[in-house]
């Protein structure tokens, strides 16, 4: 056995993991369908508990994701939202909220929308309901009832597919937004089980977008980690 003991990653993994960022404005062409197998393929080595895998992933492209961007703005227009995963701005702590308000104005203002223009704000993330542009999107279905455990397994699917993307030079942006409109997403893809966690835009990142330089900051690890011994 080696007894040599890593403290530095190798320089791939600390690139695809750092490199991963949130993309908002995309370029129109589409992933190849080949790039799109391999890395859905590689998202399915996701650990998830007993190995169970309880995800059900909808890809949309082309013409369905046309008609689904549509009929989510006709949903937004009407007022038709419905979440399967209940949400309440109290559910974030008030340090959480500090770093949410950090990250919403760092978003905000590189679009030049200002802290209190609220119906900016509103009509931008309605705007987002179109994927940003995206050619592609993929809906994360959670099956089987256990909300917290099973939607964790999903979590980890998510996060795996967002690496698989960045390693295959896809950009990506994970929608909290897209799951408010969990009915609309079911009648167009005609999906009947499971419930829907998360919508993640995907394609090539339009770099020349001020909204894609965009660069969040995390906590430090003293205030999210401890160790025992
Ligand atoms: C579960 C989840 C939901 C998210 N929902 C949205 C969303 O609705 N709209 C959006 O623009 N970004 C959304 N994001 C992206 C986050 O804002 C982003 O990941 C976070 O600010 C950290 O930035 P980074 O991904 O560039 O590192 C979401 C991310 C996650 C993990």
């Amino acid at each position: 056995m080696s007894t040599f003991l890593p403290t530095e990653l190798s320089g791939s993994a600390e690139k695809l993991i750092r490199g991963r960022h949130a993309s908002r404005a995309f370029r129109p062409e589409p992933v190849p369908e080949e790039t799109m197998r391999r890395i859905f393929s590689l998202a399915g080595a996701a650990p998830s508990n007993s190995n169970a895998q309880p995800w059900q992933v909808e890809v949309v492209s082309g013409a369905a994701r046309r008609r689904l961007a549509d009929a989510l703005r006709s949903a937004h227009a009407e007022g038709r939202t419905s979440v399967d995963f209940p949400y309440s701005e109290e559910m974030y702590a008030p340090v959480h909220q500090t770093r949410r308000a950090a990250f919403g104005a760092e978003l905000y203002g590189a679009l030049g929308i200002g802290p209190d223009d609220h119906p900016a704000r509103a009509a931008y993330d309605a705007e987002s309901l179109g994927f940003y542009g995206a050619p592609h999107a993929a809906f994360l279905f959670v099956h089987g009832d256990g909300d917290a455990r099973l939607a964790a397994d999903v979590g980890a699917y998510m996060q795996t597919l967002l690496l698989a993307m960045t390693a295959y030079g896809v950009d990506s942006c994970p929608q909290g937004l897209l799951s408010f409109y969990a009915d609309t997403v079911r009648t167009e893809l005609g999906v009947t089980g499971g419930k829907l966690l998360v919508g993640i835009s995907f394609g090539y990142a339009d770099e020349a977008a001020p909204v894609n330089r965009v660069r969040t900051e995390r906590a430090p690890i003293e205030a999210t980690t401890a160790f025992h011994a």
